[in-house]
Order: structure tokens, then C-alpha cells, then sequence
């Protein structure tokens, strides 16, 4: 079996249009455009990419955003006082701050310091508990978009058996309550799980989101199984590659999603929905 790929980038594209038809009708109601702000410490090279992305991205459907751009000594007191002052604009519907930061900064202070209701990254534990208990507030962005890309694909994981390759607050727990929202047979792996291409081997549906380029054997997917590749890693070559062996995974699946083309545009989607959806809880 050869694999249909999953064109992210083609569902990103749908979300987009739809999220900019919305802002048009916000603007035609004398509603103010959703606003973003951006904060990103530091230099690291990766992060200052994700950020434009996720500016350009603002401006692309008409959302207003704002970006905070500082040096790597910028303090934690610092980041925490920024936060409190977004925090308390009315006019500004999401804060997201751009990870990792640098080590002299408690990531887990930064994120609970963010009002839950303008957390667009879905990263705060008000957050992820309402997901946890079915009923999710601000869902974050890559596990949300990984469950919009299956069902454009009319892929439905009720009853299936996902294995999920990590358990990183950012992807690999938060997908698992995704897919346990909509009735999977979860399994999440990660460095003491015993016997990982044997529980990638039982899955109907894979997601993988280590970090290590090239990972998960294509020998290991089972035939006809729904590959999800979450990984984005640079190549000594320059080149993006995932957490799958691509070309020998596509063999066995029957739809695998690429990198880059695949989960990276949709999370961007996601968190351009989930700002909308807080600017639609602000207008009350
Ligand atoms: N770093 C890697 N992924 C993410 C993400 O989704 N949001 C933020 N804020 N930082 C990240």
C-alpha cells in the first residue's frame, strides 16, 4: 500500500480563509479584529521563525498583533510584569510566549502567570484540566490541529488504537486527552516504554512527536495505519525532516502526513482559531 498524504497545509489554508471571512464580519458588525501578542527572550534562531510565522499569519486574516521582542537577560520580574500588563488590556484577546525560554526563566511560572482565558497555547493547567474533564476551553494548538487535519480527511478515531510517541506537555499528553475525547483506545509511549515498535505496530493510528529526526521505522507501522507526524528536525544538510522514516512508512500506511507540509501549518490554524474564540469571549 502506498499512503494518500494528508496536505496540512492545504487544511491550514481552508482554516485561514474561514477565520478571515469571520473577521470580515466582525469588522462589518463594528467589532474590533482579534489581537495576538507575541513574546519571544532570546535568540534562539528556531523560535524567532515560529514567531514571524505566527505574525504573518495574524496579518493574513486581519487579526491585530503585537510583538515583544527581548534580549535573553530580560528577567523573569520582567516577562511576569509584561504578562500583568496584557493581562489587564482589554484590547488584547491572546498571550503567547514563545518556548523555550532561557533557563533563568520558570517556563511553569510564565505559563500560569497568562489569564486562562487569553492562554491561545492552551498550556496553562486551568487549560489543560478543562480538556482532561471533556470540556475544553483553549485547546492546544498541535494536538487541536492533528484532530482538525483527521476529520477534513474524514478519518475517525473513535474505537481506534492510537499509539502516541511522547509525553511532552506541549503535544504528546495533550493528544492523548484529544483522542480520549473522541473515544480512542489511547497508548502514550515514551523512554521507559518497553517495547516501542511493538506498540507502534498494534496502532491504527500513530503520533509520533519525539524530536529525533527519523525515529519511528517505517517497518514498524502496521499495514494500512495512519501515520501523524508531529517531529520538525533540521538536518546537519539544512533540511527538514520528521520523526518517521518517511519513505518507508509511506509503504505500509494509508495516510501519513509530510514534514514540512503537514501538522506544522495546522498548528498555526489552531492557534488563529483559538484566538478568534477568545475575542468572541471578550466581545461579552
Ligand atoms: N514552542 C514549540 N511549540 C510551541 C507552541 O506551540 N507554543 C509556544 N508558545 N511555544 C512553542
Amino acid at each position: 500500500m502506498t499512503a494518500q498524504i494528508i496536505d496540512g497545509k492545504a487544511v491550514s489554508v481552508k482554516c485561514l480563509d474561514k477565520i478571515a471571512a469571520e473577521v470580515a464580519k466582525r469588522t462589518a458588525e463594528n467589532k474590533r479584529p482579534p489581537c495576538l501578542a507575541v513574546i519571544l527572550v532570546g535568540d534562539n534562531p528556531a523560535s524567532h521563525v515560529y514567531v514571524r510565522n505566527k505574525k504573518n499569519a495574524c496579518e493574513k486574516v486581519g487579526f491585530r498583533s503585537l510583538s515583544y521582542e527581548k534580549s535573553a537577560d530580560f528577567s523573569e520580574a520582567e516577562l511576569l510584569a509584561l504578562i500583568n500588563e496584557l493581562n489587564n488590556d482589554d484590547t488584547v484577546d491572546g498571550i503567547l510566549v514563545q518556548l523555550p525560554v532561557p533557563d533563568h526563566i520558570d517556563s511553569q511560572k510564565i505559563i500560569e502567570r497568562i489569564r486562562p482565558d487569553k492562554d491561545v497555547d492552551g498550556f496553562h493547567p486551568y487549560n489543560i484540566g478543562r480538556l482532561a474533564v471533556k470540556m475544553p476551553l483553549m485547546r492546544p494548538c498541535t494536538p487541536k490541529g492533528v484532530m482538525t487535519m483527521l476529520a477534513e480527511y474524514g478519518i475517525d478515531v473513535k474505537g481506534k488504537n492510537v499509539t502516541i510517541v511522547g509525553q511532552s506537555n506541549i503535544v504528546g499528553r495533550p493528544q492523548a486527552l484529544e483522542m480520549l475525547m473522541n473515544r480512542a483506545t489511547i497508548t502514550v509511549c515514551h523512554t521507559a516504554t518497553k517495547d516501542l515498535p511493538a506498540e507502534v505496530g498494534r496502532a491504527d493510528i500513530v503520533v509520533a512527536a519525539v524530536g529525533r529526526p527519523n525515529c519511528i521505522k517505517g517497518e514498524w507501522i502496521k499495514d494500512g495505519a495512519v501515520v501523524i507526524d508531529v517531529g520538525i528536525n533540521r538536518l546537519e544538510n539544512g533540511k527538514l525532516c520528521g520523526d518517521v522514516e518517511f519513505a518507508t512508512a509511506r509503504e505500509k500506511a494509508s495516510y501519513i502526513t509530510p514534514v514540512p507540509g503537514g501538522v506544522g501549518p495546522m498548528t498555526i490554524a489552531s492557534l488563529l482559531e483559538n484566538t478568534l474564540e477568545a475575542a468572541k469571549l471578550h466581545d461579552k
